[in-house]
C-alpha cells in the first residue's frame, strides 16, 4: 500500500478523538479524567480498559494492549496502518486527498480485490434484472406481492438471478481481471471441461455484506417460474466459502443496522433475511441474521462491541423456539449480553406477522411483550413435559428451578418462586428448600470447573504481570514528569542524568529528541514517532499510570537520588565482582586497586543526599 505522508498522517490524528472512534466500537463510561470500559481485546466481566482523553491514548489495564487511535483501529479491524489512518478519517468525517484514497484504494488489498469488485458489478447487474427486465417480472411481483416496497428493493438492492446459467459468466467475460479470480469469487462453477458457469440462476438475490458494507456474498432465495417442470431446489443457497466470505463470522443487515443498534443499545436477532427486510421496513433497523446457523464465538464478540442487549425473534413455530432455547443456553454461558426473547403467536414468523397485523402491531409486540430468558424458558420447557401428568409436572418443576439459578437477581427469583408456586399449585416453601438445593449443588460444579482449569486452584484475575521495582517507579515518574514540565528535563540534562536501565534510557533519548523538534509534547504523536513495540507498551504504561498532578524540586531530587543510588550501587556490585575474579588469579595489584574502587564509590554512595 501506497504511504501516506506524514503531515496528512499528523493532521488526521490531531483533528479526530480517541473518545469518539473508540465509542462506535466499545460502551464508554466516564471515570474520572478517564473513560473506561470492557475491552473489545479479551473477555472480561469488569471494565479494565481505559481511554485518556487528554492524552488521546488508550490502555487495557486488563491485557495490556493499548496505543492510539489508529493502533485501535488496526487492532480491531485487523488492517494495516495505512488503511487504519483512512478509517479513522471516515469514522470522523475528515476529508482527506481523494488523490490519496485512490492511490490507497489501488493498491490496498481489502477495499477493491477483484472478488469484491466482481460482486459489486454482479449486484447490480441482478438489481437490474429484478427491476428493469421481462425475466425479473415475475420475481419482482412476487415481492410486491409480499409487501416488500419499492424502497427496500432499492435499499437491500435485491436482485434476480436469471434461469440462464451463462447470464454473469457472459457479462464478465470480458473483464480484465486475474482468471482465477472468478473463481475464486464463489459467484461460478467450474464445469468438467473448465468453463465456468454462474453458480446462482432462477433465485431473487440478497447481496450479503459485511459490517464495512461491502458486499461479498449473496444469498439467492429460488423462485418458481414455470409450475410444469419444479426442480428440486434448496429453498434458499448462499455463497460458498471464500476467502472474502466467512460464514462464521457475517451477520446479515450488521452494516446497516449498526448505528442504531449503537443509539438503542440493543440488537435484534431473527432467523431469517426476509424477517430482517420486513422489519427494517416497519422502521425496526436494529436486526440482523445469522446465516441460517446458531451463532457463533466470532458474531457474538461483534455483538458485544456494539449492543448491551439481544433480542431473540425467532419464528414462532417450533423449530424457531427450540432455536430460541438454544440460543438463549448459549449465550447466558459464553457472553455478557443482557437477553431477552419474542414468541409471535400462531407459529407465525416475523415477516408473516407484519404482513398480517401490520408494522405497528409488530413494534407494540416488540416492545411490550418480550420475556425474560427464564420466563421464555418456563413456557418453552411446559411445551416439552405433559404437565398433566403428575411425575411429569415434578420433572418439569425441577428443571425449572435449576433454570432459576441463571437469574441473577434475587428479587426476581423470589417473584418467579411465587409465580410457580401459584401456577403450578405447589407449596412455596418446598420449592425454595428445593431450590436451595439446587443452587449449593451449582456453586460446588462451579469450584470444581475453576479447579480443573487452575491446578492448585488459585485462579488469577488477571494475567500476570510483573511487579515494577522502585527503581522503576522512579525512572517512570521522571518520563512522565518530562511529558509535562519542561524543567525535568533541563535538570536532568544538567545533571548528566541516566537512566540506569536500557529501556527507559532508550525512552528518554527519544523523547528528548521528539521534544527538541515539536513544541509540545502529544501522547498520540508519540506513539507514532516511537517504532519498537515494546518501547510504545513502556509508553502507554507511563501514561496510563496514577501520578500526581504536578512534580517539584523535591521530588525531582528524590527522584534522582534514586536513580543515583542505583547506579552506585551497580558499579560496586561489578567491582566486587572483579574483585572476586583478582583473588582468584591471585593478583595482588589490581586486588589493591578494586579495594580502593569499591572504598571510595562506597563513601560517594553514602554521601548521596
Ligand atoms: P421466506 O420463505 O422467503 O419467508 O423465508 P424466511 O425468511 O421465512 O426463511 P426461513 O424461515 O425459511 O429460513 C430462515 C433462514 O434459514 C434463511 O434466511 C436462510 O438463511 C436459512 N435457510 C432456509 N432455507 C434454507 C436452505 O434451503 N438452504 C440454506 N443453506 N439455508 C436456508
Ligand atoms: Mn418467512
Amino acid at each position: 500500500m501506497a504511504k501516506i505522508p506524514s503531515n496528512v498522517i499528523d493532521s488526521i490524528r490531531e483533528q479526530s478523538n480517541i473518545v469518539d472512534v473508540i465509542g462506535q466500537y466499545v460502551q464508554l463510561k466516564k471515570s474520572g479524567k478517564n473513560y473506561l470500559g470492557l475491552c473489545p481485546f479479551h473477555n472480561e466481566k469488569t471494565p479494565s480498559f481505559s481511554v485518556a482523553e487528554d492524552k488521546q491514548i488508550f490502555h487495557c489495564f486488563g491485557c495490556g494492549k493499548g496505543g492510539n487511535v489508529f493502533r485501535f483501529i488496526e487492532e480491531i479491524e485487523h488492517i494495516p496502518f495505512s488503511e487504519a489512518v483512512l478509517k479513522v478519517a471516515d469514522l470522523e468525517q475528515i476529508p482527506i486527498d481523494n488523490a490519496l484514497r485512490q492511490i490507497n484504494h489501488e493498491t490496498g488489498e481489502s477495499s477493491s480485490s477483484p472478488a469484491i469488485q466482481l460482486h459489486e458489478k454482479a449486484v447490480q447487474f441482478y438489481h437490474h434484472i429484478l427491476v428493469n427486465t421481462e425475466v425479473g417480472q415475475g420475481a419482482l411481483d412476487y415481492l410486491h406481492q409480499r409487501g416488500v416496497t419499492e424502497d427496500t428493493i432499492e435499499e437491500f438492492q435485491i436482485g434476480f438471478a436469471p434461469p440462464q446459467r451463462t447470464f454473469l459468466e457472459r457479462i464478465f467475460r470480458n473483464e480484465s481481471l486475474p482468471a482465477e479470480s472468478f473463481l475464486e469469487s464463489g459467484l461460478f462453477i467450474e464445469k468438467d471441461d473448465h468453463s465456468l458457469i454462474d453458480r446462482f440462476y432462477q433465485r431473487i438475490m440478497f447481496p450479503i455484506r459485511n459490517s464495512q458494507g461491502k458486499t461479498i456474498a449473496f444469498s439467492g432465495r429460488w423462485f418458481e417460474m414455470d409450475s410444469e417442470d419444479q426442480e428440486d431446489q434448496p429453498k434458499y443457497l448462499n455463497s460458498p466459502e471464500t476467502n472474502l466470505f466467512n460464514k462464521r463470522e457475517v451477520l446479515f443487515n450488521l452494516d446497516k443496522a449498526k448505528s442504531t443498534i449503537r443509539k438503542e443499545g440493543t440488537i435484534i436477532l431473527f432467523e431469517g433475511f426476509m424477517d430482517v427486510i420486513a422489519a427494517w421496513q416497519v422502521g425496526v433497523q436494529n436486526g440482523v441474521a445469522s446465516m441460517g446457523t446458531s451463532l457463533t464465538e466470532q458474531q457474538i464478540q461483534q455483538i458485544e462491541r456494539l449492543s448491551q442487549k439481544l433480542l431473540f425473534c425467532y419464528d414462532g413455530d417450533n423449530a424457531g423456539q427450540n432455536a430460541t432455547f438454544r440460543g438463549i443456553e448459549l449465550l447466558r454461558e459464553h457472553s455478557r449480553l443482557k437477553l431477552s426473547a419474542m414468541r409471535l403467536p400462531e407459529k407465525l414468523d416475523p415477516d408473516e406477522y407484519i404482513r398480517k397485523y401490520g408494522g405497528d402491531a409488530f413494534v407494540q409486540v416488540l416492545n411490550h411483550q418480550q420475556l425474560t430468558p427464564f420466563l421464555f424458558t418456563m413456557d418453552y420447557l411446559a411445551t416439552q413435559f405433559h404437565l398433566e401428568n403428575e411425575q411429569e409436572k415434578l420433572a418439569y418443576l425441577e428443571q425449572i428451578l435449576k433454570e432459576l439459578n441463571y437469574v441473577d437477581s434475587v428479587l426476581e427469583q423470589d417473584s418467579y418462586l411465587t409465580k410457580i408456586a401459584m401456577q403450578f399449585d405447589v407449596q412455596r416453601e418446598a420449592l425454595v428448600q428445593q431450590f436451595q438445593v439446587f443452587k449449593r449443588e451449582q456453586r460446588r460444579k462451579l469450584v470444581q470447573a475453576k479447579n480443573k482449569n487452575s491446578p492448585n486452584g488459585i485462579v488469577p484475575l488477571m494475567p500476570l504481570k510483573q511487579k515494577k521495582t522502585q527503581l522503576q517507579k522512579a525512572e517512570e515518574i521522571l518520563l512522565y514528569r518530562m511529558t509535562t514540565d519542561t524543567s525535568y528535563r533541563v535538570k536532568f540534562k544538567q545533571q548528566e542524568g541516566v537512566f540506569p536501565e536500557e529501556q527507559y534510557q532508550e525512552l528518554f533519548v527519544l523523547l528528548d529528541t521528539y521534544l527538541d523538534v515539536e513544541e509540545s509534547f502529544d501522547y498520540a504523536k508519540f506513539l507514532d514517532f516511537l517504532q519498537e513495540e515494546a518501547l510504545k507498551e513502556l509508553m502507554i504504561a507511563i501514561g496510563s499510570a496514577n501520578h500526581s498532578a504536578e512534580g517539584s524540586d523535591q521530588e525531582f531530587h528524590d527522584l534522582m537520588k534514586q536513580l543515583k543510588i542505583y547506579t552506585y550501587q551497580q558499579k560496586i556490585h561489578q567491582k566486587q565482582h572483579e574483585l572476586q575474579q583478582a583473588s582468584q588469579v591471585g593478583d595482588g595489584e589490581l586486588q589493591v586497586t578494586l579495594a580502593m574502587e569499591i572504598v571510595n564509590l562506597t563513601r560517594r554512595l553514602k554521601n548521596i543526599d
